[in-house]
């Protein structure tokens, strides 16, 4: 599959402590560890040896011990203790598969094959004046890709957010532009009436949205809102949707905030975001099917949608199949 050869985020980076976790991607069981260094790693979520699940073992002395005959293996995939006969020493085969691991942005990535594919970038990130912060995770029942096609829809905004992020009087949506980019594609000259599109507005507003998608299951947006409209001077965000395709109709979402508001707490943004994901999640939930039909006769489309029949001709030059049909 060529999904196994792109970063896809599994875990919290600060949910693997001391002990193993488990997590699934791509329909795989995954345990996640940390060794003596704090290095996480990622291994398939099964022995070697009789098959039991190693993310309910534990973790002794920077080893990850097998909870059934607790055969430890060392960070390389090595198994180097076979309690059993002590002094037996383990051939190099007896080892676990170890897949590519990097921390990023709060989260711990997975690449489970070779290729050739970097992490998607996030530019805000870099950027001193925004604070980062991630919202979820958030299990949805549904696949990725719905997921991005909805962060990449405004002609919802009337109807799920209406009174956030649009009103009913004002769904129309101007024509905006679409461009591929080397990584997948961008979108901008959005614009969109908003009630109350972020935490500190003060009015309603016209704000101009960016949008990017540079993985098949990453999208991210820059939104801007009118000045004046914001209780906050130079106010602006960015969102970046990181998924964990978990299984191909169930998905794993954390938003990763990049913003201009250093004071408030963090459990005040997470709010809005909740508020916001928890009007999404149950039209999410009810579309069919649950995977995205990447054939663009297969579902209706109106010029509002140029993004998202973008983002389908994207998965399906990139030959995507996790999380769609054809
Ligand atoms: Fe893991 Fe036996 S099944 S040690
Ligand atoms: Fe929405």
């Amino acid at each position: 599959m060529i999904e196994h050869q792109h970063w896809h985020p599994v875990a919290a980076a600060e949910a693997i402590g001391t002990q193993p976790v488990a997590a699934r991607l791509l329909g795989d069981d995954l345990v996640l560890w940390r060794d003596a260094t704090g290095a996480a790693h990622a291994w398939p979520d099964r022995c070697p040896h009789r098959g039991a699940k190693l993310s309910l073992g534990r973790v002794d002395g920077g080893r990850l011990e097998c909870p059934y005959h607790g055969w430890q293996f060392e960070a390389s995939g090595r198994c180097v203790h076979v309690p059993a006969v002590p002094a037996f020493t383990p051939p190099a085969t007896h080892c676990v598969r170890t897949f590519a691991v990097r921390e990023a942005y709060g989260l711990v990535w997975v690449r489970l094959a070779d290729g050739a594919h970097d992490l998607p970038a996030f530019t805000a990130e870099g950027d001193a004046r925004l604070r980062k912060l991630n919202c979820g995770p958030y299990t949805v029942e549904t696949s990725a890709p719905r997921l991005v096609e909805n962060f990449l829809d405004m002609a919802h905004f009337a109807f799920v957010h209406e009174g956030w992020l649009g009103q009913r009087g004002a769904s129309a949506i101007d024509d905006y532009r679409v461009d591929e980019t080397p990584t997948g594609l961008r979108a901008t000259q959005c614009k969109a009436w908003q009630p109350q599109s972020n935490l500190h507005s003060t009015a309603p507003a016209q704000v101009e949205y960016t949008y990017e998608v540079n993985a098949p299951y990453t999208a991210i947006l820059t939104k801007i809102p009118d000045p004046g409209s914001v209780a906050l001077p130079d106010w602006r965000e960015s969102i970046a949707l990181f998924l964990c395709p978990v299984d191909t109709e169930r998905t794993v979402a954390w938003f990763r905030l990049a913003v201009a508001d250093f004071d408030s707490p963090d459990q005040k943004l997470r709010d809005f975001q909740d508020t916001i994901f928890r009007q999404d999640q149950p039209v999410l939930e009810s579309q069919r099917p649950k995977r995205l039909p990447v054939d663009l006769r297969a579902e209706l489309h109106s010029p509002a949608d140029r993004a998202s029949s973008a983002y389908r001709r994207y998965l399906s030059r990139l030959d995507i199949t996790f999380g769609v049909t054809r």
